[in-house]
């Protein structure tokens, strides 16, 4: 097997994190993964915002607890965030940024960093207390958030789930 299959069927998500940071370089990698993902008719709408600063994470956890009304919210505490944006407008703007979350997944794993999808950004990201952190890290106002990809160290006591294979695959010869 080689290194990319390893890579693809070891990931999986993380949702304990520890506090060690990920170095900018290896976030740069990752976001420039991003940018290689397949797009719509090349039309790479997107933008990627690359967050360090614990004080944003935390604060735009603590909307979407109080927007989503989950008490504890905490987006796994992770320490740091890569948020594709997409126009809202864009035909592929939804498959397009998961391609390109599915890319920071696995090139984070194949750097040892954790990874997890949060989703709670999709259905708000216009409400006024969403809107204005969006805003405050230069997300376009035309951008609609559809999946975050919050990253860090896994946890070292925390378990990594057993593999579980769903789904059917059939082959026709
Ligand atoms: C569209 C989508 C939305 C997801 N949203 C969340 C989320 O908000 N929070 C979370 O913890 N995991 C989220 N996940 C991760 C899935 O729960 C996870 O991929 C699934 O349970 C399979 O586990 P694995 O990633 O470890 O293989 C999401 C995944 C996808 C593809």
């Amino acid at each position: 097997m080689n290194e990319t299959m390893k890579t693809i069927l070891e990931r999986r998500s993380v949702r304990s994190f520890s506090s060690g940071p990920v170095a900018e370089e290896i976030l740069k990698d990752l976001a420039d993964a991003a940018m290689h993902a397949p797009s719509g008719m090349c039309r790479k709408t997107w933008k990627f915002t690359v967050v360090m600063n614990q004080e944003i994470i935390k604060r735009l956890a603590k909307v979407i607890e109080k927007v989503l009304d989950r008490p504890g919210y905490d987006m796994y505490n992770p320490v740091a965030l890569i948020i594709p944006s997409n126009e809202r407008d864009s035909k592929y703007g939804r498959e397009d940024n998961a391609c390109a979350l599915q890319n920071i997944f696995l090139a984070a794993e194949s750097y040892g960093v954790g990874s997890v999808w949060i989703n709670q950004l999709t259905g708000i990201c216009d409400t006024p207390e969403v809107r204005e952190i969006l805003n405050e890290m230069e997300i376009p106002e035309n951008h609609i958030v559809y999946g975050i990809a919050a990253l860090g160290f896994a946890n070292p006591n925390a378990t990594k789930p057993a593999y579980r294979e769903i789904g059917e695959v059939k082959i026709i010869r």
